[in-house]
């Protein structure tokens, strides 16, 4: 360590030491020149994007309109692939795979990496070769993919508050996302959700900006490295820009399409109403960091801002995001999003995204009709060529910047990547960010660590065995899926059973039956899996399965130990009174035993809330950055207990 060397021992601390001192004063010169060479390594890796930009606009003056518009469109793969030739007709520049657009075979390692070096060898038959930047949602690890390591949620990152160890996940995911030859991913997520009934909460490493800043610029750091030219980097997208989590709960029809006979609630995709003032305070500051951060892609959010969608306001993505703050990589649009700029009207919602600064357009069916409508555009004189020269400019500079330009580099995948997929390493550093991110909110009469020699353990409750409810959405599927989704990892049960000593029995029911006798109960309960719109709700109570399961344990008669698996806090009512120790892990990702590490005091609890937990539904929006009224958690931001 720099600093360690360069400490004064406790009889050296006066400046007055005679010849005695000489040693000293060297070692602070090689102290000095050490650091000074380490800044300048760092500036000499860390380029700004524009830094290409010679190089880009040699190869821009090559280019036709239509190659032009070409690398400003993201099908989706399956829709490209599809269609033979599209790839060289369109000129294709990028292509995505949305939560459920995997290999045709199934999502092994093997197959996803095949996938890609389909759609590598397409885009490099084109006129110019110039290589497909491919992205996918590796948003707690590689995702979509059997078998990679999963983390924790973001929701539960932040209950780490620790930058370095989200900084190694971001690491470790490039080289598992690279396995597969994909360079892009579409996160971190910066939201900062303030109403946990909105279905992406878990998404949000807090309701806290500044917590949200530093998590969410320490994952770019991860992604991308010091230097998007690494191999072993991925390009990272901080979304969704801006104010996807301050959006209003409404049960008005969406998209003006009646709702049926029961109005649901929901937030997701909805209006942000808050002043200019509000927006920078709560929802940018993660923007900020990340654009310091340099990361090279952002995608700008579903959702409006007083009623303007964020998808098309030149004032957020033009005057604000790149004018205001310098970002220079380029805006990825959300899936399908452009249209919703002028419901009715696709034309017209183009022509005022790109206008407004949209840069690369994500249109996994639509990205012909997309095609057409912007040349002619264009050709009308609707969107200026500077606006194009300059999305394609940004868009480029990633590229170069990625090394994706130089030709004496393979664009295919490097498969020798394979064998540190999902590999023991890899899953070491999840299992730490599991129990760092455990956060034990009761602990009577020191119910808890347990002993791993006592007698008998009587496990229950329908996520105590199920590595699906762990993951939570993002896994494998869109939307998750309860049960054995990948395969690696650990559930909770499992974890107490390779834990405990070899005379303590492990016993299970799913409903919490038989635990008469036990020695001590743990109950994991919670929510089953969703991802965006469908996980926004207006009851976060736990359902009957849980409350039973937890009943039945108590009715037994021995101490109980609740567990709670969900993406957001719950109302927990009785489960509370009810428990002995009560515990969330939020959404663990394969590595159970980070949660046993905690349990049996193998690690002492450190987690924190990066929410405030709710009493009841109808204190919600609940939140500590817009107190109206007052602050009555069932436990504030930042509540935590420990051994
Ligand atoms: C895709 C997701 C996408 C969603 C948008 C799904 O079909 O798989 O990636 O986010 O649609 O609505
Ligand atoms: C989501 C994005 C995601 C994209 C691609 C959208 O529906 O809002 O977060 O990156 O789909 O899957």
């Amino acid at each position: 360590m720099v600093g360690a060397k360069c400490g004064l021992a406790p009889n050296q601390n006066s400046l007055t030491g005679g010849d005695c001192m000489k040693p000293l004063l060297y070692g602070a010169l090689i102290c000095l020149l050490f650091i000074g060479f380490q800044i300048l390594a760092a500036t000499q890796d860390a380029k700004p994007l524009s830094y290409y930009d010679p190089q880009v606009r040699d190869l821009l003056s090559k280019m036709t309109l239509e190659e032009k518009i070409g690398q400003m469109v993201q099908p989706e793969q399956e829709h490209v692939l599809s269609n033979a030739g599209d790839m060289q007709k369109y000129f294709i520049g990028s292509v995505l795979s949305g939560g459920d657009s995997d290999p045709k075979e199934s999502n092994s390692l093997l197959n996803w990496t095949d996938l890609y070096d389909q759609v590598q060898q397409e885009a490099m038959k084109t006129r110019l070769g110039i290589p497909v930047l491919y992205g996918i949602d590796a948003v707690h690890g590689h995702s979509n993919v059997l078998g990679a390591v999963i983390f924790p949620h973001n929701i539960a990152l932040g209950c780490t508050r620790d930058p370095d160890l989200v900084e190694r996940i971001g690491r470790i995911t490039a080289r598992e996302v690279r396995a597969t030859g994909i360079q892009w991913t579409f996160g971190p997520c910066v939201a900062v959700p303030q109403d946990i009934r909105w279905g992406r909460t878990y998404e949000g490493f807090s309701e806290d900006p500044s917590l949200v800043a530093l998590l969410g610029e320490a994952a770019v750091r991860g992604m991308q490295g010091s230097d998007l030219g690494n191999p072993l980097s991925i390009l990272a997208c901080a979304k969704h820009y801006v104010g996807d989590g301050g959006t209003e709960a409404s049960t008005a029809p969406r998209f003006g399409k009646p709702q049926g006979k029961s109005a649901r609630l929901w937030l997701d995709q909805g209006d942000m109403k808050v002043d200019e003032a509000t927006l920078r305070r709560i929802h940018l500051p993660g923007y900020v960091a990340a654009v310091e951060a340099g990361v090279g892609s952002i995608m700008p959010s579903y959702s409006s801002w007083n009623g303007v969608k964020c998808s098309g306001s030149k004032r957020l993505l033009t005057e604000i995001l790149k004018e205001e703050l310098g970002f220079e990589g380029f805006l990825i649009s959300d899936y399908n999003a452009i249209s919703q700029v002028k419901p009715g009207d696709r034309k017209g919602s183009i022509e005022i995204s790109i206008n407004a600064g949209m840069d690369m357009a994500m249109e996994p069916q639509g990205y012909r009709s997309f095609f057409e409508n912007l040349k002619e555009l264009v050709l009308e004189g609707k969107v200026p060529m500077s606006r194009i020269d300059d999305a394609v400019t940004r868009i480029l500079r990633v590229k170069f910047a990625m090394g994706l330009m130089d030709t004496n580099r393979p664009q295919l995948a490097d498969r020798n990547l394979h064998s540190s997929f999902g590999s023991a390493e890899h899953r070491a550093v999840a299992r730490e960010a599991v129990r760092k991110s455990v956060v034990l909110l009761k602990n009577s009469q020191n119910t808890l660590p347990m002993s791993k020699e006592l007698t008998r353990i009587h496990v229950s409750g329908k996520s105590a065995d199920n590595i699906g409810n762990q993951c939570g959405g993002w896994t494998i599927r869109w939307q998750g899926q309860s049960g054995e989704v990948t395969p690696g990892g650990t559930t909770i049960l499992e974890a107490i059973e390779g834990t405990v000593s070899a005379q303590t029995e492990v016993t299970y029911s799913l409903d919490g039956s038989g635990a008469e006798g036990a020695s001590l109960g743990v109950v994991v309960v919670g929510e089953r899996p969703y991802a965006e719109g469908v996980g926004d709700t207006s009851n976060l109570l736990l359902d009957e399965e849980d409350l039973a399961a937890i009943a039945n344990v108590k009715n037994a008669g021995i101490p109980v130990v609740v567990l709670l698996i969900s993406g957001r806090p719950m109302i927990i009512g009785d489960a509370l009174p009810q428990s002995d120790a009560f515990l969330v892990t939020f959404l663990p990702g394969t590595e159970g035993q980070g949660v046993t590490d905690v349990l049996f005091g193998d690690y002492e609890p450190t987690g924190r809330l990066s929410f405030s937990w709710p009493k009841s539904m109808d204190q919600l929006p609940l939140n500590k950055n817009e107190i109206k009224g007052s602050y009555e958690p069932l436990f504030p931001y930042g509540y935590g207990l420990s051994y």
